[in-house]
């Protein structure tokens, strides 16, 4: 990330000694991440569905399970009859927005994903993200005109030396213009980063975490790394490992400076905390919930990390587990679909 000058200096410090609160200042940094997020965000938690419609990639992102050269993985795409199917049910469980993911190059083209958008508007009333990676300009406009309302794509590492070090098939630069094509053109936009990545500072973390806050961001996804057996860094560690703490301090800090975005739970938190690091992180500064929606015959081949959790249970199953945790910590389940902040308040 540029910096300019004496006052991004200052900032980037500040970040850092944030990141490295112990004690009661940690104390402090989580109440004070919650009661910013209850002052601009509210008390609901927006429930988003994912369906990860096909593991179909042609890159080679080198932390992920699905890259092309795995080849242990079983390439599944679901037919547009199973994709609606999902998605018509979804509404019943109080989710009000679909996010349809998938590998960089899914087993269907970008015109017919432009059509499940199409058809997903005209038969329900969900809200509709999409996440398969960088695309020109054209084809998110296109996309936008089918009546996508969101894009999610993570810049992963603010680092565009380490960005080309994980990423054989597109260079920083290229994904940033991606988010700004899309923030150009009016579609919400939500990227994000891994915590932890190998070869990342706390330098990194907080330049990560001012590169979200500089993008302006309508949303932002950030969780940690997870090695994964099968690919090439199976046997680096995640920069924090031992000090899984700063996940969450990444979080928090990450809530401090960027008051008015949606900020998941992610599912890597469960992954690293079982059955409580997304509770947690909702306590820490994040407002929405993604449960995983994806038929179960599919769920075990979209494994980006080992240990992803909820891969036998059923979308049912993952729908009552999360209504259940929202009010276990006493937040309430929020019914609108949950639009940009921003965008209501007339910033864009
Ligand atoms: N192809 C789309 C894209 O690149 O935006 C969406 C799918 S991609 C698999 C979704 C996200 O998974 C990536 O943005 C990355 O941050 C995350 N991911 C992949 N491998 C991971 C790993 N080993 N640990 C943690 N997160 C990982
Ligand atoms: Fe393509 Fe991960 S490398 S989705």
């Amino acid at each position: 990330m540029i910096e300019n000058g004496r006052e991004s200096k200052a900032l980037k410090d500040k970040v850092v000694s944030l990141l490295k609160s112990k004690g009661n200042d940690l104390t402090e940094l989580y109440e004070q991440a919650d009661h910013i997020r209850k002052v601009h965000m509210g008390d609901e938690v927006y429930i988003r569905g994912i369906i990860e419609f096909s593991n179909i990639c042609n890159n080679d992102c080198l932390y992920c399970g699905i890259r092309a050269s795995n080849h242990l993985v079983n390439r599944y795409t679901m037919t547009l009859d199973e994709i609606l199917a999902v998605a018509r049910e979804m509404p019943l469980r109080q989710q009000t927005t679909v996010v349809l993911q998938s590998g960089e190059t899914p087993g269907i083209n970008d015109r017919e994903i432009g059509n499940i958008i199409k058809m997903i508007k005209a038969e329900t009333s969900l809200a509709v993200t999409v996440s398969v990676g960088n695309r020109p300009r054209e084809i998110y406009r296109y996309w936008q005109e089918c009546g996508m309302d969101r894009y999610f794509l993570r810049f992963e590492t603010s680092d565009p030396v380490l960005f080309a070090r994980l990423h054989p098939d597109c260079t920083l630069y290229e994904r940033l213009d991606c988010l700004y094509a899309l923030k150009e053109l009016g579609v919400q936009t939500g990227s994000g980063f891994m915590i932890g990545l190998p070869g990342e500072t706390l330098g990194t973390l907080a330049d990560n975490i001012l590169l979200c806050r500089d993008l302006d961001l309508d949303m932002i996804g950030i969780g940690p790394f997870i090695p994964h057996p099968d690919t090439p860094l199976a046997d680096e560690k995640n920069a924090y490992a031992g000090e899984e703490e700063m996940f969450f301090k990444a979080l928090a800090v990450l809530r401090l400076f960027n008051p008015d975005a949606h900020i998941p739970a992610t599912t890597a938190f469960d992954a690293v905390f079982p059955g409580e690091g997304r509770n947690l992180a909702l306590k820490r500064g994040a407002n929405v919930f993604m449960p995983n929606n994806t038929p179960v015959e599919y769920r075990k081949d979209y494994l980006l990390y080992p240990g992803k959790p909820c891969i036998d249970e059923s979308a049912q199953e993952c729908s009552s587990c999360v209504l259940s945790r929202i009010e276990s910590i006493g937040r309430k389940i929020g019914l609108g679909p949950g639009h940009s902040v921003k965008m209501h308040r007339g910033k864009k």
